[in-house]
């Protein structure tokens, strides 16, 4: 009995293995209990003695050259055959005899493969074959009658599979047929009869594959074809090559050369949901696009369209039309009450009446980023009237130098404004308690010398700021106010030269700050000497020249502490000794400087001019002492502040000695200029009155 129930318990572990041994190249067991897994680099044959149970046999990295004929015939259970990565190019006909219930034929990465000089009728013996998978060969061309006896074949994957041809009928009547992924091949054109005969694709891919032509009628067959993917090739037009796709949901024909449409190309497809035409040469679309009732999404980003017209689209919820030659609004939005999205962003509207918008009370994200009229005007008072739903309006790359407060009064509900790459100089504490309900506010790349906390005020659910590439490059005590919502504050290309200790004391939310890509050399110890629940990660290290002394020590030991409040990783650019090292490396006691005597900054503007006329230059004069040497800089009455070398306002430069130059001065130069030094032990400054003589010409 004992004896019997022991036999039984080892018939059952050790399985197939028992009855077959596993060959010694190969794993057995390892794609599940009949999967066998063999390679290595010195292999150079197929391992004989494959345990005849195998159902899924694995061949990879090998350097097999020829699949032998009958190789595989005593397989006679195989599901599933993986011949990757190996250097297979010749296959001998009858190689696949035997695998009549196969499904699955991968010859993926075998660089030298052709089926140019394969048998044509290779793949007959495979009569259950439904996945042929050879992505990245030389496989040349696809001979017509390659997939004729594989009636059950529904997956084809030949990406980046070398082909520069498909003849006539490769694809013809293959009833099962689902998806077929031709991508990334040098086919130049598509004839009328290789899909054509009674296949039912669902999803064909033609991307990046260099298609100058399609003949008419290619694909007229596929009435249940879904999706079509043509995009990335050289069409010029798509002349008749479309008809009879009746169920087309999805076609895209974007980054072609396509200049012009026909009023009948898309006149099948009565179904389409989604079109992208981007990145092609349009210059109209005529009538072409009047037929596709069904369409949701349209994508014309990108081409030389002068006008545009939504008439008999209905349904358009998406629309960009991005980077055209247009010189309005399109006429007619009353067509389209569905849009969820309108992007005319990149063209060069010249007149944006009021109201033109307030058709689209279902609009949720407008962009209206440099468009002409804007440049030219700002954005006028009732631009945006009507547009209720309205959640995110960008109105980037404009030159606006203030905000459009009137105009934003009326999307009172919005919660994404972005105003970046604009000229914006100062914010007004009235500019945004229209939208008060605003949580991503993006403000970066303007000429913000100071962070706005006046403005800020309004915002009871900030979450998200960018100041990023303004030129700010003092952040002081306090200059975020009451934004206790605010999670996440970039500050990174924005010339910071000096933190002050408490500038972020008062974002108790804040999760990340980033600062990366500034002038900082050092942090004080006490930006992080406040209460708080959670840690924030400070972004710093990248593009900032560290300079690791005496000067990082507070900080240094701060952040070595447990349950500190910052999360941080700072490379020292300097001193030469510590280059390239983390700065939570190096001793406390190695973080020393070399002066005789360590103080605060002391700053005097003796010398500077004290009037000049306006036209003439003014020199003012800012020497800084203490130890270690301080950064400073200038903050003039025009409200700019100035640090050496900062190239952001032609005509003022502060030289290496302190010295503030002005070239010309005009009539708002005139007034108060304060020179500040910070080094880690404090900061002072001192301000010098500048009159100006009017001179009357
Ligand atoms: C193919 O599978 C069927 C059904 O599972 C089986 O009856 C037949 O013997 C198999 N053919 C071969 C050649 O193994
Ligand atoms: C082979 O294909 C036929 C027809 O589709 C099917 O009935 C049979 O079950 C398949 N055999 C196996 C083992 O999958
Ligand atoms: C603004 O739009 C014009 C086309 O109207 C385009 O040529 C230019 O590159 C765009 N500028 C930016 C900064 O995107
Ligand atoms: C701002 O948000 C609050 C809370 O979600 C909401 O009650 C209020 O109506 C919103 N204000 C506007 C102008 O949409
Ligand atoms: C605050 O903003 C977040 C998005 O940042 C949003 O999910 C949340 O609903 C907003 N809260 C209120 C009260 O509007
Ligand atoms: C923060 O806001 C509250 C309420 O709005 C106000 O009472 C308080 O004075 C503000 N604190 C600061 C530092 O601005
Ligand atoms: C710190 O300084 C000591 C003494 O000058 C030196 O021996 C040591 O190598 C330094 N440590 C590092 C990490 O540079
Ligand atoms: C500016 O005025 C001060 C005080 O009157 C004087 O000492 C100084 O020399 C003047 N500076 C210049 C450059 O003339
Ligand atoms: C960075 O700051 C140093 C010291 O103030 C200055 O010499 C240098 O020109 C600044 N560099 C830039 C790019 O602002
Ligand atoms: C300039 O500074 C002086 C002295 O600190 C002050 O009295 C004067 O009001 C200031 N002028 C301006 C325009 O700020």
């Amino acid at each position: 009995m004992m004896k019997a129930c022991v036999t039984i318990l080892l018939c059952i572990v050790v399985g197939t293995s028992a009855r077959y041994p596993c060959p010694p190249e190969c794993e057995c067991g390892e794609l599940g209990p009949h999967g066998i897994a063999c390679g290595g680099e010195d292999m150079t044959h197929f391992p004989k003695n494959i345990p005849p149970n195998a159902v899924y046999l694995d061949v990879e990295g090998t350097k097999i050259t020829t699949i032998p004929k009958g190789v595989f015939n005593k397989l006679h259970h195989l599901i599933g055959l993986i011949l990757d990565q190996n250097q297979i190019s010749t296959i001998e006909p009858g190689a696949f005899q035997g695998l009549t219930n196969m499904s699955l034929l991968s010859l993926s990465t075998n660089p030298g493969l052709s089926l140019t000089k394969v048998d044509p009728l290779i793949l007959k013996d495979i009569q259950n074959l439904t996945r042929f998978l050879a992505q990245n060969n030389k496989l040349i061309t696809i001979p017509t009658k390659f997939f004729s006896e594989n009636k059950n074949l529904r997956e084809v994957d030949l990406q980046n599979a070398g082909l520069l041809e498909l003849q006539p009928g490769c694809f013809s009547n293959l009833k099962n047929l689902f998806i077929v992924d031709l991508s990334k091949n040098q086919i130049d054109k598509i004839g009328a009869n290789v899909f054509t005969g009674s296949s039912n694709f669902q999803t064909l891919l033609l991307s990046n594959s260099q298609v100058k032509s399609i003949e008419p009628r290619a694909f007229e067959t596929q009435e249940e074809m879904l999706f079509l993917m043509i995009d990335h090739n050289m069409l010029v037009s798509v002349r008749s090559a479309l008809l009879g796709l009746k169920n087309l949901l999805t076609l895209a024909l974007n980054d072609n050369k396509i200049v012009s449409l026909n009023e009948d190309d898309f006149k099948d497809l009565v179904m389409l949901n989604s079109l992208d035409l981007s990145n092609n040469e349009l210059m109209d679309t005529g009538n072409a696009l009047a037929n596709l009732r069904s369409l949701g999404s349209l994508n014309l980003n990108n081409n030389r369209l002068t006008k545009l017209s939504f008439q008999g689209m209905p349904l358009l919820t998406d629309i960009s039309v991005s980077n055209n030659l247009l010189q309005s609004i399109p006429e007619r939005l009353d067509v389209i009450t569905h849009a969820r999205i309108l992007d005319i962003s990149n063209n060069p509207i010249q007149s944006l009446p009021g109201g033109r918008f307030a058709s689209l009370n279902s609009l949720l994200k407008l962009d209206i980023s440099n468009i002409s009229v804007i440049q030219d005007g700002g954005l006028a008072p009732d631009a945006l009237t009507g547009l209720h739903s309205l959640v995110e309006l960008r109105v980037e790359n404009n030159e606006l130098n203030k905000v459009p407060s009137q105009a934003l009064s009326a999307v009172k509900q919005i919660q994404i404004l972005s105003l970046s790459h604009n000229k914006i100089e100062t914010l007004d504490e009235n500019d945004f308690v229209s939208v008060s309900n605003v949580s991503n506010l993006q403000l970066a790349n303007n000429m913000l010398a100071k962070v706005p906390e006046k403005a800020l005020r309004p915002f009871t659910n900030l979450t998200q700021l960018d100041l990023s590439g303004n030129p700010l490059v003092h952040i002081s005590d306090w200059s975020f106010g009451n934004s206790t919502t605010l999670s996440s504050l970039r500050l990174s290309n924005a010339k910071l030269s000096v933190i002050d200790p408490a500038a972020f004391h008062d974002l108790k939310g804040v999760h990340s700050i980033d600062v990366t890509n500034n002038n900082l050399t050092w942090l004080p110890g006490d930006l992080l000497k406040y209460d708080r629940a959670f840690p924030f990660y400070l972004y710093a290290d990248q593009g900032n020249p560290w300079y690791c002394d005496c000067q990082m020590k507070p900080f240094s030991e701060a952040v070595n502490v447990p349950g500190q409040s910052v999360i941080t990783n700072i490379h020292c650019s300097g001193p030469e000794k510590y280059k390239g090292q983390n700065l939570g490396d190096i001793p406390l006691a190695n973080l020393t400087c070399d002066c005789e005597h360590q103080e605060a900054p002391s700053v005097d503007t003796s010398g500077s001019d004290n009037s000049t006329a306006v036209g003439q230059p003014a020199k003012l004069r800012c020497k800084v002492g203490g130890c270690p040497t301080a950064h400073l800089f200038w903050t003039t009455p025009r409200g700019f502040v100035i640090s050496p070398h900062l190239t952001e306002y032609t005509g003022y430069d502060v030289q290496d000695d302190g010295t503030l130059v002005i070239m010309a001065t005009v009539a708002e130069d005139a007034g108060n200029y304060t020179c500040t030094a910070a080094n880690y032990l404090g900061k002072a400054e001192q301000s010098h009155k500048l009159k100006l003589d009017i001179i009357e010409t």
